[in-house]
């Protein structure tokens, strides 16, 4: 969880130095393997990969889309469509640059860095003093500056104790825009167009608080080191809350609901309990105006890092764009016509980062009787492809027409895939790398008797089912 302004306290990890440190060879070595099976398999792809690469950007493949879809899908569900306390919108990704000076961010969503003159090397100077010191020396520039130089501190990488003074950036994507006056920034984060609409939304809704607004979409931070592969990147996507609630009310269990929402969610895509912790942020560093905010880490193939967060923000966000507005952003009680600014909880969600976590949670390696195979054990409602479709042998047309038969009526409701190409076994491993729950072979019994063979990616269980009952078994397993 980011905050600006008064403090910036928050557990980034961005410092390849000290994830390094954290990581042992197996896990770093699970890493490897899942950024190559997310290549080979058209899960994510290397961006701009043609012209050489372009820093930490990516793409998503065919498999990784459906992924990241699925994954939208389910928590729009889960915290839109299911809740009668929640309504959605979407947002422009540029705002008026007053609300970016209203937040916050023009003047305080910083990054702290540090060069090494000697090779050039960039760090993100609060994590290079402590990784070589010890001390946490968050928000002190001047003080990390004298340490680094006075004490001589040595670059990580050439040795040589070279630097220039550690200053501050901003981390927002300046840009222009036609016949608008001075600087218009990208979005870093989904949630400032939430507050800029809170009162249509109050006007054109029957929205009783407490409710909520949610949002999926891009965001841009211009971090100095992206790194762990989709883990933090310049161009990310968002899902976040604002849940609006009556500053008198007693918020601790509501905020404890949400916490449980979001380990809930994490894992309805995947996650063991076991896997995560809540980092709590400590009062001392905690923002003026936050009366609590957790964290929620996953243990991912690099060490322990954010997955999502959530923060109790006051009424900070609608008093400070009520200020530079001159707007009321206030909502009247419909018993006691009593006016407040509500004050927000923010549950607040990284897509990318799920996905990472859902495609880290699913790999698994397994010995089996005749070699071993890589699967993607995915939840089945986000796995990319729900059902394969394969001919037994494609040189003969009768089972190919069968097969294209059954996969026509199939993928008008679910995500199939077509696949006639090698043997049998062959085609298994390339789905059980792709995370099909269920293979579905047509040969000649299928002819005759008209059934077919169902292949559990999980049990490797085969089974005959009749063609007839394909539609019910698959309502039963998939929907
Ligand atoms: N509105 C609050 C906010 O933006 P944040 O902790 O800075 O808080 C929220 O970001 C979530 O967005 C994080 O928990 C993380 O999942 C994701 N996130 C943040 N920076 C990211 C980056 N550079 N790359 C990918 N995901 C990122």
């Amino acid at each position: 969880m980011r905050f600006f302004i008064f403090i910036t306290n928050y557990k980034l990890i961005t410092n390849i130095q000290i994830i390094l440190k954290n990581m042992t060879k197996e896990k770093n070595n699970k890493m490897e393997k899942i950024v190559s099976l997310c290549k080979r398999r058209g899960f994510i792809f290397p961006a701009s990969e043609i012209y050489g690469g372009l820093a930490n950007s990516y793409s998503y493949g065919p498999y990784g889309v459906e992924l990241k879809n699925n994954i939208k899908q389910l928590w729009w569900k889960k915290f839109v469509q299911e809740r009668s306390d929640m309504v959605g919108m979407d947002g422009p990704i540029m705002l008026h640059t007053k609300a970016w000076e209203a937040s916050g961010h023009t003047s305080g969503f910083n990054d702290v860095m540090v060069d090494c003159k000697a090779c050039k090397l960039r760090f993100r100077a609060d994590y290079l003093v402590e990784e070589l010191t010890g001390k946490d020396m968050e928000g002190q520039l001047e003080e990390m500056t004298k340490v680094l130089q006075e004490e001589k501190l040595k670059c990580p990488k050439c040795g040589k104790s070279d630097w220039t003074e550690a200053r501050n950036i901003n981390m927002m994507f300046k840009t222009e825009m036609n016949g608008v006056e001075g600087d218009v920034y990208l979005r870093p984060e989904t949630a400032g167009a939430i507050f800029l609409d809170f009162k249509n939304i109050l006007d054109s809704m029957r929205v009783k608080i407490p409710f909520g607004i949610a949002q999926i979409g891009k965001a841009f931070r211009n971090e100095i080191v992206a790194r762990n592969f989709i883990f933090r990147l310049r161009e990310f996507e968002q899902m976040e809350i604002e849940y609006f609630i009556d500053p008198k009310m007693k918020w601790e269990d509501l905020f404890e609901e949400w916490l449980k929402f979001q380990e809930e969610f994490a894992m309805e895509i995947g996650v063991k309990k076991e896997n995560m912790r809540r980092y709590e942020h400590t009062p001392e560093k905690l923002s003026h105006y936050s009366k609590k905010t957790i964290d929620i880490e996953y243990n991912f193939a690099f060490g322990f890092g954010e997955l999502f967060g959530l923060a109790h923000r006051s009424d900070f966000d609608l008093t400070q764009h009520s200020k530079f507005s001159n707007q009321k952003l206030e909502y009247t009680n419909p018993q006691t016509k009593e006016k407040f600014i509500p004050h927000v909880l923010e549950p607040t969600f990284g897509l990318d980062r799920s996905i990472l976590v859902a495609i880290d949670a699913a790999y698994n390696e397994e010995e089996l009787e005749d070699g071993s195979r890589v699967v993607m054990k995915f939840p089945k409602r986000i796995a990319p492809i729900k059902i394969a479709v394969f001919p037994l042998l494609k040189n003969k047309p009768e089972l190919m027409i069968k097969a294209k038969e059954i996969f026509d009526i199939l993928k008008s409701d679910y995500t199939c895939e077509f696949d006639d190409n090698g043997n049998i076994g062959k085609r298994y491993r390339r789905q059980d790398e792709i995370g099909t729950p269920y293979c579905l072979t047509v040969d000649f019994d299928s002819l005759e008797k008209g059934d077919v063979t169902i292949r559990d990616r999980d049990t490797m269980k085969q089974d005959r089912i009749r063609i007839e009952e394909l539609a019910s078994f698959f309502q039963e397993n998939l929907k």
